[in-house]
C-alpha cells in the first residue's frame, strides 16, 4: 500500500497547458476537465493552463544559515528589518505572574509555564506554601529560568514582593485555584502572597479553578464565584467536566494548559481584528485513487493553523476548512474537515457565501492538490501489470474562482506560493498568481523552509509592494499576514 504523493508526481512530468491530463508513470496525455461545483456563479468556472512546476529536490539548509541569509536579504530590500523588529511569539515581551496553589493539579501549571515559555513569554512563578507540597519549586525555576516567589516577607527582595511582582505582571494567572483561593480572592483578602499579588495586579486576573464537584457545586463556593463575575475583576478559565484526582466524574477539573494558555494569549493581544469574519483553509487535500490510496502532498497544515489561531485571539470570527491534518483545532475557531479539493471547494463557498458576503478575507493556505484520480477505483487496486495508468483531471483552482467572483473590494484575498525556487524567481512566480488570481497578498516561501517546520521564511508579495521576511515562528509570521491584510482592508 502507498500514498503517492503530488510531489512525486509532479517531478516525473511537466504539464502541459492543456487542462486536464492523464499521468502515467512514464508520461502524461490530454483528457478533458470537469466541473463539479454545481452552484458556481458562471464568472467563477476557469480553465487556467499553468506553466510546470519545476521540482528539484532542495536540501535543508541549517537555522543559523537561513536566518544568516534572510538578514542578508532584509538588509538588501527594505533596510530596516532585523532580527530585533519582529515578536518571536505571540507572548514575546509580556510577563505573566504564575501562581500555583495547593492541589493535585498544580502539575498542570508546569506544563502551562512551559508554554507560555514558548510563547516567548516570561513567567514569574509564585506559590502558596501547600502549592510546594505537589510540585518542588526547582521544578518550576527550571523551566522558567526565575526564582519562585514563596514568601511576603522575603527580606532578600528589596521592597513589597506582591508589590514588585504586580509592576513586573502584564498577567497573573492563578493555576489550579483553589475552593479556598477563590474564597479569598471574592473576598479581597490579602493573606498570602497569591491574594495579594491579585488584589495588586495592574493587567488580568486569570484563575483555573480545580476542585472536587461537590466542592464546586456548594452554595459558598458559586456564591464566591457569582461575586467574582460581579467585581470584572477575576475571569475563570473552567473548571470542566471529566474525572477529577479522586476517580469521580463531574464539574470541577481544570481546564488543560492548553486552554489556560489560550485563554492567555487572547486577553494579552491587541484586539485588532475584531468584528471581521476569516475564512482560512489549511492542510493538503487528498485525492483518492482507491479506498486505501490516495494522492497528496508534504503540508501539515501549521501555517494555516497559525493564521486562524492569532487571527482568532485578535478577536476575530475565525472559520477554519482543514485538510487531513493531526492539528488540534486552535481555541475560538470554528472547523470543518475535508478530504479533497472538491470538498474545500464546497466547504469554501459555503463559509464564504456564493456572493462572498459572508467574509471579509479568505487566507488561502491550503495545499491544494492540483489534480486528482478521474475515478476513483470503488475496490483497492490490485497488483497486476508492471505498469499502470492513473487518468488526472485538473483540480478547480478554489483561490482563482473566488478571485474571478469578487466583484467589490472585498474580501480581502491571500494565496501562499510555495516553490523550490528562491530569491528573485519566488518573487516572480509570486507576481504572477498575484494577477492570474486576481488576489491583493502572496505568501512566497520555498518549500524547504517551510513544509513540516515550526519556522518559515516568507516574503509577503502584493500589488504595491514586495517585503521579504526573516525566519521566524509560524505564529509570528501568521501575526505578519494578518497585519497585512488589516491594511489592506483599511485601504480598501
Ligand atoms: N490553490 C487553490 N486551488 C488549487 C491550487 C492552488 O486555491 N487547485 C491556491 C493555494 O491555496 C495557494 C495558491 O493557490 O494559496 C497557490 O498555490 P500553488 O500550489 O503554489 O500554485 P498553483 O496555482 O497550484 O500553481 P503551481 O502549482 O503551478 O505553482
Amino acid at each position: 500500500m502507498s500514498a503517492i504523493t503530488a510531489r512525486r508526481v509532479t517531478r516525473s512530468r511537466r504539464l502541459s497547458a492543456s487542462g486536464a491530463r492523464r499521468l502515467t508513470r512514464t508520461g502524461f496525455v490530454s483528457a478533458g476537465e470537469r466541473s463539479v461545483l454545481t452552484r458556481t456563479p458562471r464568472s467563477v468556472i476557469s480553465s487556467d493552463a499553468k506553466p510546470g512546476r519545476t521540482s528539484s529536490s532542495t536540501s535543508r539548509r541549517g537555522h543559523g544559515h537561513a536566518c544568516m541569509r534572510s538578514l542578508r536579504t532584509c538588509c538588501r530590500f527594505v533596510g530596516t528589518m532585523d532580527e530585533s523588529t519582529y515578536p518571536h511569539g505571540p507572548l514575546s515581551g509580556k510577563t505573566v505572574a504564575l501562581c500555583v496553589t495547593g492541589s493535585i493539579a498544580a502539575y498542570k501549571a508546569v506544563e502551562l509555564a512551559r508554554l507560555v515559555v514558548k510563547a516567548g513569554g516570561k513567567v514569574l512563578p509564585v506559590m502558596t506554601a501547600s502549592a510546594t507540597r505537589f510540585v518542588g519549586p526547582l521544578t518550576l525555576a527550571g523551566i522558567t529560568g526565575e526564582s519562585v516567589a514563596t514568601d511576603m516577607w522575603d527580606p532578600t527582595v528589596a521592597g513589597e514582593v506582591h508589590v514588585r511582582l504586580a509592576e513586573r505582571a502584564d498577567l497573573v494567572a492563578i493555576v489550579p485555584a483553589t475552593a479556598d483561593v477563590l474564597a479569598r480572592l471574592a473576598q479581597g483578602r490579602a493573606d498570602d502572597l497569591v491574594t495579594a499579588l491579585a488584589l495588586c495586579a495592574r493587567g488580568p486576573v486569570l484563575a483555573a479553578p480545580a476542585m472536587h464537584p461537590r466542592m464546586w457545586e456548594h452554595p459558598a463556593t458559586q456564591r464566591n464565584v457569582a461575586e467574582l463575575a460581579a467585581q470584572h475583576r477575576v475571569s475563570l478559565v473552567g473548571p470542566v467536566a471529566g474525572e477529577v484526582a479522586s476517580g469521580d466524574v463531574g464539574l470541577g477539573r481544570m481546564a488543560e494548559p492548553e486552554a489556560v494558555y489560550a485563554a492567555i494569549v487572547t486577553a494579552l493581544s491587541k484586539r485588532d481584528l475584531a468584528g471581521l469574519r476569516i475564512v482560512v483553509t489549511a492542510g493538503p487535500t487528498l485525492e483518492d485513487i482507491d479506498p486505501v490510496r490516495f494522492l497528496g502532498n508534504r503540508s501539515t497544515g501549521k501555517m494555516g493553523f497559525a493564521i486562524a489561531e492569532r487571527a482568532a485571539a485578535r478577536g476575530a470570527d475565525v472559520t477554519l476548512v482543514a485538510g487531513p491534518v493531526t492539528l488540534p483545532t486552535p481555541h475560538g475557531v470554528r472547523r470543518t474537515d475535508v478530504r479533497g479539493a472538491v470538498s474545500m471547494r464546497q466547504v469554501l463557498w459555503q463559509a464564504m457565501g456564493l456572493d462572498l458576503s459572508r467574509a471579509d478575507a479568505l487566507v488561502m493556505a491550503a495545499a491544494v492538490a492540483d489534480h486528482r484520480p478521474a475515478e476513483p477505483s470503488a475496490s483497492k487496486i490490485k497488483k497486476s501489470d508492471e505498469r499502470i495508468t492513473i487518468d488526472l483531471v485538473k483540480n478547480p483552482d478554489l483561490l482563482a474562482e473566488v478571485g474571478a467572483a469578487r466583484a467589490g473590494k472585498r474580501p480581502v484575498l491571500v494565496g501562499f506560493a510555495v516553490e523550490t525556487e528562491g530569491g528573485e524567481g519566488l518573487v516572480a512566480y509570486a507576481k504572477r498568481k498575484l494577477t492570474q488570481k486576481k488576489v491583493d497578498l502572496v505568501v512566497a516561501n520555498e518549500a524547504s523552509e517551510s513544509f513540516g517546520r515550526e519556522d518559515n521564511r516568507a516574503t509577503l508579495v502584493a500589488a504595491s509592494d514586495v517585503r521579504p521576511l526573516p525566519t521566524m515562528t509560524k505564529l509570528s509570521l501568521a501575526d505578519m499576514v494578518l497585519d497585512r491584510v488589516r491594511e489592506l482592508l483599511q485601504t480598501k
